[in-house]
Formats: C-alpha cells, sequence, structure tokens
C-alpha cells in the first residue's frame, strides 16, 4: 500500500488543536511492509488558498496538490522513500529536499543535479533519509518566485521509536506581498528588496492561515514543530505565559533548553520545541513576533479550552531526542575556507568578479547582481566551484559578513556544527544545516565534507540569491 492517500490537507492543519488529529493520521503510514518505500506523489499546479481574510477572495498561488504550504511528507528514517513530481505549470522547477543529507543526483539543483522538470514533465526522486527531525521541500528553480509563489511543503522523517509527547503540531511561517485584490504581487525583483533585507510581505500566515488560534488542552505536552518559509521574514517569537523548550533545530536534536528571550527563527530553518500548556481550562495567552521592533504583531493565540486538564502536574524533564548519525568534525586539521559576504546597500563592495569579468558595484547593480561571495557574484548553478574538499576532510567555514544585512547561509548535503559565533552563543555546538549571520557578525562552522557531488552553497533570502549569493562546492 502506498501513502499518497493520507496526505496532509489544509483542513487538517486548521484542526491541530483537537487532541490526536495530528496523530490519526501517522499510524497509516505504519501499515505499510517496511521493503516497500514511501510513496507520494506532487502535482505543481496553480490553485486558490484563501490567505486573507474573507471579504477577501482567495489568493492565485502555486502550489504542490493544490496546496500551500504542500502536502506534509511523512518518511522514516533510514527507509527508502519514493516521490513522483509533476509539473503542471508554465515553468521548469525541480524539488529540493532541504536539510536532508542525501545523494547529490536526488538534491534537486537544476542543471547542477539533474535537468530541470519541463512543464507537462514528471521526475520520480528515489532516497533514504538518514536523518530523522523536521525538514522541508521547495522548488530550487527561480525560487524568489516560485517559493514565493507557494510553491513548498512540511516534511518530517519520523524518528524510530516515537518520541513521547501527548500531540504534534505544525506550524509553517510564511509571510506574502498581497494587493488590494489579495493577489500576489509580482515586484521579485524590485531592487530595493535586492539590496537590502529581501523581500517583505505584508500578509503573515501560519499553515497558510489568518488569522489563527492554536486551541490546547490544560495539561498537555506538544512538540511543536517550526517551520520558516518565507522568502526573507525573520520571526522572534515570545509566547506569553508558557516556556518553550528547544529540543532541535534544522532536523537535529540539540541538549534541550529553554530560551531566556524570543525565539528566533530565520528563512529556512526549522526549530523542534517541546511546549507544556501549563495553564488553566478558558485561559488565552497570545504568541507575538517582535522581530522587527517598529510593527510588532500577534502571530497567534494559544486558547485553552474548557476541558479539565490532562494532567494536574507536568512531567519535569524534557527527554532528547536521539542523535541522529552525523560524522563529527576533526577539528586538528581542518580544510579552512574563508567566506566574506560582501556588497548591498551601504556595503563597502566595489568590485566584484562576475563570470569572466571584473565589474563596479555600479554596473553590477543595473544587472541585478548586488552580492558576493568571496568577491564572486554568482551567475547561477554551473559556477565553478568556490572550493573543493577531498571526501571525508573536515571542512572550517569562516564566514564574516561584511554587509549591512543578515545573511541565513545554507549548505546543501551537509548538516555543519556551530564552533563560534560572534554574537550567538546559544548555536555554538549545535548542528545546522543554516546558519544566521546578522550585519557585520562572524561565525565558524565545521562540517566532514562525507557526501561527494557538486553542492550549492547560498544565502536563504532568495532575493539575496537571485541577485549573486550563492556558490557551488565540490565534494570530490
Ligand atoms: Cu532551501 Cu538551496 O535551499
Ligand atoms: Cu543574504
Amino acid at each position: 500500500m502506498t501513502s499518497t492517500s493520507h496526505r496532509f490537507s489544509r483542513r487538517d492543519f486548521l484542526k491541530l488543536g483537537a487532541a490526536g488529529s495530528l496523530l490519526s493520521w501517522v499510524p497509516v503510514s505504519r501499515l505499510a511492509a517496511a521493503a516497500s518505500p514511501m510513496q507520494y506523489r506532487l502535482t505543481a499546479v496553480k490553485a486558490g488558498v484563501q490567505l486573507a481574510q474573507s471579504p477577501f477572495p482567495e489568493t492565485e498561488v502555486w502550489t504542490f496538490n493544490r496546496e500551500s504550504p504542500g502536502p506534509l511528507l511523512r518518511l522514516r528514517q533510514g527507509e527508502p522513500a519514493r516521490i513522483a513530481v509533476k509539473n503542471e505549470l508554465e515553468q521548469p522547477l525541480t524539488v529540493h529536499w532541504h536539510g536532508l543529507r542525501i545523494v547529490n543526483n536526488m538534491d534537486g539543483v537544476p542543471q547542477l543535479t539533474q535537468p530541470p522538470i519541463d512543464p507537462g514533465q514528471e521526475f520520480v526522486y528515489e532516497y533514504t533519509p538518514p536523518d530523522a527531525g523536521t525538514f522541508w521541500y521547495h522548488s530550487h528553480v527561480n525560487t524568489a518566485e516560485q517559493i514565493g509563489r507557494g510553491l513548498y511543503g512540511p516534511l518530517i522523517v519520523e524518528e524510530r521509536e516515537p518520541y513521547a509527547v501527548d500531540r504534534e503540531a505544525l506550524w509553517v511561517l510564511d509571510d506574502w506581498r498581497l494587493d488590494n485584490e489579495a493577489q500576489i504581487v509580482g515586484d521579485f525583483d524590485r531592487q530595493r528588496d535586492l539590496a537590502r533585507a529581501g523581500r517583505l510581505g505584508n500578509t503573515v500566515t501560519v499553515n497558510s492561515r489568518t488569522p489563527r488560534s492554536f486551541d490546547v488542552r490544560a495539561g498537555e505536552r506538544v512538540r511543536l514543530r517550526l517551520l520558516n518559509a518565507a522568502n526573507a521574514r525573520i520571526f522572534s517569537l515570545r509566547f506569553q505565559g508558557h516556556r518553550p523548550v528547544v529540543i532541535a533545530r534544522d532536523g537535529q536534536p540539540l541538549e534541550p533548553y529553554a530560551p531566556g528571550t524570543a525565539i528566533t527563527i530565520g528563512p529556512a530553518q526549522r526549530l523542534d520545541l517541546l511546549l507544556d500548556m501549563t495553564r488553566q481550562p478558558g485561559e488565552r495567552f497570545a504568541v507575538l513576533d517582535t522581530q522587527y521592533p517598529q510593527s510588532p504583531f500577534k502571530l497567534m493565540d494559544i486558547v485553552y479550552g474548557e476541558q479539565p486538564a490532562l494532567r494536574t502536574s507536568m512531567p519535569e524533564a524534557v527527554p532528547s531526542l536521539p542523535a541522529n548519525p552525523i560524522p563529527e568534525p576533526d577539528l586538528s586539521d581542518p580544510q579552512l575556507q574563508p567566506v566574506v559576504l560582501a556588497g548591498g546597500d551601504l556595503g563597502r563592495l566595489q568590485n566584484a568578479i562576475l563570470g569572466d569579468k571584473e565589474l563596479d558595484i555600479t554596473r553590477l547593480y543595473l544587472l541585478g547582481k548586488m552580492w558576493a561571495i568571496n568577491g564572486r557574484v554568482s551567475s547561477g548553478y554551473t559556477d565553478i566551484p568556490l572550493f573543493t574538499v577531498e571526501r571525508g576532510r573536515t571542512v572550517l567555514l569562516d564566514f564574516q559578513n561584511d554587509t549591512a544585512w543578515p545573511h541565513p547561509m545554507h549548505l546543501h548535503g551537509h548538516h555543519f556544527k556551530v564552533v563560534e559565533h560572534s554574537s550567538d552563543s546559544t548555536v555554538v555546538g549545535q548542528w545546522l544545516d543554516t546558519v544566521m549571520l546578522g550585519p557585520e557578525e562572524r561565525a565558524k562552522v565545521a562540517f566532514v565534507a562525507d557526501n561527494p557531488g557538486g553542492w550549492l552553497f547560498h544565502c536563504h533570502i532568495l532575493g539575496h540569491v537571485r541577485s549573486g549569493m550563492m556558490a557551488v562546492i565540490r565534494v570530490g
């Protein structure tokens, strides 16, 4: 049997409040014979989704299976998956499995790892995810527009043994730039966005809906998975009246900790939280986003139902998730790679190399290219590699953000361990696939280059990718 029958519908997202509703569709996959791969079918197609509140009309978005976020894919750690992708849009596309350390020819980067899937065509992805955790998938062609128009979805790789909570929930965060008719504004090349903080929208959604409430029961323990699918927006969440504990980041388990301040999640990042519902039946608490102090807003209300508490005292301990099998970097003799991010408005970049020419910044701006990594502006997925590393060697990336803007830097095919960070000590020691570098910040991250092939390495502010902040590395 296949698992295509239990795709995650938008209605399921809304139902997350009812205890057990999210778990009710999990066991279906458990019935599949262990030897047969998990199977899904994704069709990229335009569809209307009610993003803004009525009386606004539905927004035309680009979807997988007529939903954005696309259906939740649930895979199992160490077990093969087979995902057929059909393209019914007018542009070519690919699907990248963000954060999965899988074989290179399934990584979904056009030209670099596969030919794009042309309109009307189909491509079958087959791979075995080595790590359990919270991941996502998205198109990797014309990403600022395709992801910006909705072409992405969540992906969960289940742990071999279920982690003990009463309930799981998933919040996919996005923001959209909508016009007065609630349609997506198509200015994906607006210079001010490309050269600054990226494209911020005017409508924030959680699981593609607004307004939002999160219905809970007193005494529940909830595993809340957060995914930031926005092109550029960073979220800093404050859970009023609650004390969330972080149990994983970018899919990778960590030593559970309760952040003292807001919980920040940059574009493409994921966070798994353990949220104990310690308040009383009938109470209500806001979840605020305070990332942009000039425009704080309420993301969500946590709404306690009237049922009596599920238990009177919460379990004290927050168990760790089992670690994934990532090789430990050898820091005694790493290949040291400086990574200098430069460009953008208010930056110091004077010239950079694009293709085989050195151009001055004025000329680069005219070409819509404002960002460079180590003095080179990306011209596409077939650039010569930024560096090559022998398979099995530890690489130490020494980031220097020489710009006035934040950059969530993502590496394909690997997770890296943060060794140093100039302003965020909480990430030191964590395994990430996307590390946030604020203006003028520095960080060092290390990984064992154990996955052969050409891998993309880029900022996940998608306007920055479009305007040059991308490179290829080669593990040989
Ligand atoms: Cu989310 Cu190049 O990827
Ligand atoms: Cu960037």
